[in-house]
């Protein structure tokens, strides 16, 4: 196998982390499998191939010796206890594999966690602040410290080989429940970045956390639409990814069958996600019974929490389409042609949200008494007749109206405003 390696190029790396005993003579060498040949690197290197000690990277982690190469590919990572370097297969090299090895890999080895190299690099980076602004003995030579941030940096994986460790060990079968719950964790952290959401789903995971959605556990069910809703906010590409595999039905078949209650929590943040300006959701949700599906859950849930973040919901709905609809440059033309494809207020009306968002103001939170004022005014267009029939809400308006009256005189600002919603909508009666 090594005869195939052409050296092309070595890479001289210092090592003297931490606490490490290690020579400066033990620098990595890497070398070039590349079929490619040429380069004037590629004629300079040939000489040394034959003195050259390379250490063929298994599965397994191996600790690299002093003086040893590597192939180009490879995955190094510094062992932080014993602060020697490590060397296994590179994420290329164990695409290959089949799957009898894969199974012998996936037996619970701990690596260093991303987390604990990023403190490790804030240590670095803390005594590198403080050797530049003191001068004194006691800390570290500034160009040590520079070294050891250096290499770090080139040991830590980047996001995407992360990304693809993460995933390729939540899809293995021998992997526990409990290690995918702290899988899905890492990803919910990850995903906040907008490119590592898009490379999760360049990298099939949007179908694994799909798939995970229907698991038996209601916590993978929980985290799953955790991480779903996490990778979507303000994440155009993802968006559209997840409405064309399929995860609006998925997440609507969820919300539909008997969940616990936090499942249907994360699960509406992940349909909030989903639909937030994004009209193209939106009308796949309104034609596919999302607001029906959204009405059982409503009325399950008589009290309960889940109801104002429904309410919120619709609300954003409405809001944006008559936001886009204000618009007058000709550039958001498009854009309001979209949402002119969006026939919220009327659908609401139809199926009965006029005399369900109501039944809000009867919370005895302030906060949703104040969503359900709002969505109550923003869907006034639609729904005024049934306001106008609704008995039970015209004494509830008017009970609220004297009870923040009064709290207004002792604390405005807030209970003002309440008030002022109430007055509104009073008026449009
Ligand atoms: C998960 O495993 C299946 C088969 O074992 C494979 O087809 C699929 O591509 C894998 N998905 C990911 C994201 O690794
Ligand atoms: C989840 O289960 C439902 C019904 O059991 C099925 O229709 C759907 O395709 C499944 N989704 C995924 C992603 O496996």
């Amino acid at each position: 196998m090594i005869e195939t390696f052409k050296w092309a190029w070595f890479v001289l790396l210092c090592c003297h982390i931490s606490s490490s005993t290690q020579k400066p003579d033990s620098a990595l060498a890497v070398v070039d499998n590349a079929e490619a040949a040429g380069g004037g690197a590629d004629d300079e290197a040939r000489g040394d191939e034959e003195e050259l000690d390379v250490l063929q990277p298994t599965q397994e982690w191996q600790t690299l010796q002093p003086g040893q190469a590597v192939p180009a590919g490879s995955h190094v990572r510094l062992n932080l206890q014993t602060g020697q370097r490590e060397v296994r297969m590179g994420e290329e090299q164990l695409k290959y594999l089949t799957p009898e090895h894969e199974k012998m890999e996936d037996s619970g080895e701990s690596l260093v966690s991303p987390d604990e190299l990023k403190k490790m690099m804030k240590k670095i980076k803390e005594d590198l602040n403080s050797a530049e602004s003191t001068s004194h003995n006691q800390f570290r030579p500034l160009e040590e410290l520079k070294k050891d941030m250096a290499q770090l940096d080139m040991l830590v994986e980047t996001d995407a080989q992360i990304l693809r460790r993460l995933l390729s060990h939540f899809n293995s079968s021998s992997t526990t429940t409990e290690q995918r719950l702290s899988i899905l964790e890492e990803l919910e952290y990850m995903v906040h970045q907008v490119d590592n959401a898009q490379i999760l789903c360049t990298m099939g995971g949007l179908q694994l956390i799909l798939t995970c959605l229907n698991s038996s556990d209601s916590r993978l069910q929980e985290y799953s639409a955790f991480v779903l809703g996490s990778a979507l906010a303000s994440n155009p590409a993802v968006q559209v990814k997840a409405v064309e595999s399929g995860a609006l039905t998925s997440l609507l078949t969820a919300l539909a069958t008997a969940r616990p209650f936090s499942v249907k929590k994360k699960v509406l943040f992940a349909v909030a996600s989903l639909l937030r300006h994004f009209p193209y959701a939106q009308q796949h949700f309104l034609s596919h019974g999302g607001l029906q599906v959204m009405s059982a859950v409503f009325r399950a849930d008589s009290g309960g929490p889940l109801r104002a973040r429904i309410i919120t919901m619709i609300y954003d709905m409405i809001r944006e389409k008559e936001l886009v609809s204000q618009e007058l440059e000709s550039d958001q033309q498009e854009r309001v042609r979209q949402y002119a494809g969006v026939p919220i207020l009327e659908l609401l009306q139809e199926e009965g949200w006029c005399s369900a968002v109501p039944q809000l103001l009867e919370s005895a939170s302030h906060d949703d008494r104040e969503k359900a004022l709002h969505t109550l005014l923003a869907m006034s267009p639609a729904c005024l007749v049934v306001y106008q029939s609704d008995m039970g809400l015209q004494e509830r308006l008017l009970t609220l109206r004297l009870q923040y009256q009064d709290e207004a005189l002792t604390e405005p600002g807030y209970f003002a405003e309440l008030t002022d919603l109430i007055d509104e909508l009073q008026k449009k009666l």
